[in-house]
């Protein structure tokens, strides 16, 4: 099997929920020692792996993380960065608390952590990222969101390049429009039907294991000369415009 992961020691963030769940739960499948992270302490409770609830958007909570998985599972090698939050307004609708929040939540987070890991990953390792399509292509009604991801992207080349030479890999996942608790009910509304039919090469909405996949790949050594990418799992959304 791919994307092998025993011996490794992965904190996963988002954990409680969707595509950090998945990714939570694959990485110990793969055998991983897993810290499920998320502020969500009940959906943290249905896993099987240690788990530790915090706001990451709380100052100090990089180190609490890093500190408490030292102290309970061992010295982490990996990080996936997969909390996040999605937004819908356009620009001239984000007050300052808005785009603060949403840069907060889905990039601020991420970068706390990964300054933290490559003070950590003594003997090298891997981080992965959560990006979006919406860092790849402009979407409408996105900005505050879609500026954070974008960053996220941004940041993943910057740390590739300070960090390498460590033995630290750094990357993202981009994933495209994936059922979880978050979108479930988007998508049932049929909002997305002609995006998802006319739109995707592959015309049907992503699975939170679709994405694991890609998560536990760029943490393992299959990936060992992967480093400073954004890889989309979108169904081929961004490669092109219109499938008929
Ligand atoms: N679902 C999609 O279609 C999609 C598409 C592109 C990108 N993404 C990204 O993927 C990631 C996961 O999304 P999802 O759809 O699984 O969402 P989700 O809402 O199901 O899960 C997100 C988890 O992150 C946690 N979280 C958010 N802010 C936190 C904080 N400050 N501290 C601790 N935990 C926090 C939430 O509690 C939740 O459990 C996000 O970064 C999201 O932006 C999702």
């Amino acid at each position: 099997m791919t994307g092998q992961l025993s011996g490794r020691t992965a904190i996963v963030t988002g954990a409680a929920s969707g595509i950090g769940r998945a990714t939570a739960e694959l990485f110990a499948a793969r055998g991983a020692t897993v810290l499920a992270v998320d502020r969500d302490e009940q959906g943290l409770a249905e896993l099987s792996v240690p788990t530790l609830a915090v706001d990451l958007a709380a100052p100090g909570a990089a180190e609490e993380v890093f500190d408490h998985c030292a102290a309970t599972v061992g010295t982490p090698d990996v990080l996936a960065n997969i909390a996040g939050k999605a937004g819908d307004r356009s620009a001239g609708d984000t007050s300052d608390e808005d785009f603060e929040f949403f840069v907060r939540t889905n990039l601020t987070t991420t970068f706390a952590l990964s300054r933290r890991a490559v003070h950590v990953f003594d003997g090298g390792g891997a981080i992965v990222n959560t990006a979006s399509s919406f860092a790849l292509t402009g979407v409408a009604g996105s900005a505050p969101y879609s500026a954070a991801k974008g960053a996220v992207a941004s940041l993943t080349r910057q740390m590739a390049a300070d960090y390498g030479r460590r033995g630290i890999r750094v990357n993202a996942v981009a994933p495209g429009l994936i059922e979880t608790p978050a979108t479930r009910a988007k998508i049932a509304s049929g909002i997305f039907d002609d995006l998802v039919t006319r739109a995707r090469p592959l015309p049907r909405v992503g699975t939170p294991e679709d994405v694991a996949r890609v998560f536990a790949f760029l943490a393992s050594d299959d990936a060992a000369f992967v480093t400073g990418v954004t890889i989309p799992v979108d169904g081929g959304w961004t490669s092109t415009h219109f499938r008929d």
